[in-house]
């Protein structure tokens, strides 16, 4: 038994939809810990091309539980319509559980995601969020007047929370701005549909994890988004408003720190970034366009939820240390490799140079890491196709020592290389079930019969 985590170690969008997907065939529980529909995985396999925003990749393999953690913040709306795609689709969805204690992404934080960002870019502080109402939600969460996914089938709580929650949205609507108020009936009476639509799915999941943990199963513990764009340790105020960190797969599954046994971080092989903020090694004009549309149809980098071209850039292995070991990251996975397979040569950046200062660690401050001048070291590429390489030894030397020294930056052992979207385009090194780094203490249950009472999903 073993408990996976898997992050994102740079600034989302590292391809961890394909990798959780890989992965969660050794798992039996997968969940999903934190982040909302600013996310957006695609899924390449046998059953095709899904996207999806909400619903853990495991979801694809029966036997799996799939479960919406208490970190996550759920639209109701946007979970059912991945169900019914699903299910059109001949994959079952009676498997996934939702958090009853997770946060509920009501219409008003949509709403107000707009108008702030709105109001930010006229004074130039725009966040360039995913306008999905993922900030203001925590913030609700936070201010502890958010409406939890267990309410929706508490209807007289759910009623009296809403009154009070939606007085404060309208005058914040109306009187700062200018905006018609919503109408309580309405959302009331949608929230109550949604809650009949999902009542089988929602339970205290941690209870469920507790017992996996208990019957020494594998758990898989998803993050979205990336370490970078960690409220505390990403590049505030240009951050997402939870903790895509390991430590956030803690709180956001209800998974106590020490029964974490491997924490995978996902890297793609150079860098790429969506919306402001800094990023000291970004490219701009041909070698940003040509980087950008590797990687064919559908796989460009171009975000999946917004469309909006990403930033690119070469591998930062300052970021990628730092991310590294704040998360206490054990395994690596390296992502499209094959986009760099044309490249005569490679940058990697190795330190900054702030003022007249060399630096080899991450500021915390924006005004620092903007004046950051990368100080790189070139590789020779490959100029190989390496999107076919299933096996290490197959891959061009140059492209071996590319990786080993993205491995010596990083501090920490390559585990898997992605060298295109699909399953098969994987070269496994270590599985991250069975190779269990040597230091790490084993998960040892002394939650005795606690989880007991717990029931799988789907179970009757
Ligand atoms: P929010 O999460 O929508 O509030 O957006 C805050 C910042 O995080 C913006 O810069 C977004 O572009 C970025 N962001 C949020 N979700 C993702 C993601 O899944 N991938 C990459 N960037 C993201």
């Amino acid at each position: 038994m073993a408990v996976v985590a898997i992050i994102g170690a740079q600034w989302g969008d590292e391809g961890k939809g394909k990798i959780v997907d890989l992965l969660a065939e050794q798992a039996r529980v997968v969940v999903r810990y934190q982040g909302g529909t600013n996310a957006g995985h695609t899924i390449v396999n046998q059953h095709g091309t899904f996207k999806m925003r909400l619903i853990p990749s495991g979801i694809f393999n029966p036997r799996i539980i799939a479960v919406i953690g208490n970190g996550v913040v759920v639209d109701p709306a946007a979970l059912l319509g991945e169900m019914a795609e699903l299910e059109a689709r001949g994959i079952p969805t009676n498997r996934l559980l939702v958090s009853e204690r997770a946060h509920v992404l009501m219409p008003y934080h949509a709403l107000l995601d707009q108008l702030e960002e709105t109001n930010r870019a006229a004074s130039g502080q725009s966040v360039g969020t995913t306008k999905r109402g993922i900030g203001p939600a925590y913030q609700d969460k936070v201010a502890r007047i958010g409406i939890r996914v267990g309410d929706l089938v508490q209807e007289e709580t759910l009623l009296s929370k809403l009154s009070f929650v939606l007085n404060m949205k309208n005058q914040l609507l109306t009187k700062v701005y200018g905006e018609q108020p919503l109408d309580l009936h309405h959302i009331y009476l949608q929230c109550v549909d949604y809650g009949h639509r999902l009542r089988k799915h929602i339970l205290d999941t941690h209870l469920v994890i507790h017992r996996a943990l208990d019957e020494r199963h594998n758990i898989l513990l998803e993050g979205a988004q990336g370490a970078l764009l960690d409220i505390d340790y990403g590049t505030y105020p240009y951050v997402t408003s939870s903790s895509p960190t390991a430590g956030g797969a803690c709180l956001g599954a209800g998974v106590p720190p020490n029964a974490i046994d491997n924490v995978v971080g996902v890297y793609k092989a150079y860098c790429t970034r969506v919306g402001e903020g800094p990023f000291p090694t970004e490219l701009e004009g041909e070698q940003a366009d040509y980087l950008r549309n590797q990687g064919g149809e559908g796989h460009r980098e171009y975000g999946t939820v917004t469309g909006r071209p990403r930033r690119v850039g070469w591998f930062d292995g300052v970021a990628a240390r730092y991310v590294a070991r704040l998360n206490g990251i054990s395994g690596l996975v390296i992502t499209r490799l094959d986009a760099l397979d044309d490249m005569a040569t490679i940058k990697v950046c190795t330190a900054y140079q702030i003022n007249d200062t060399v630096v080899q660690y991450m500021p915390s401050d924006v005004a620092s890491l903007l004046k950051a001048v990368p100080i790189y070291e070139e590789l020779p590429g490959w100029q190989t196709p390496t999107s076919s390489v299933t096996e290490w030894k197959e891959l061009p030397a140059n492209a071996r020592a590319y990786l080993n020294r993205l491995q010596v930056l990083i501090g920490a052992r390559l585990d898997i290389v992605s060298v295109g979207p699909d399953r098969k385009q994987t070269i496994m090194i270590n599985k991250p079930f069975d190779a269990l780094p040597a230091t790490v203490s084993r998960y040892v249950s002394t939650l005795g019969d606690r989880s007991a009472g717990a029931k799988w999903g789907g179970e009757e």
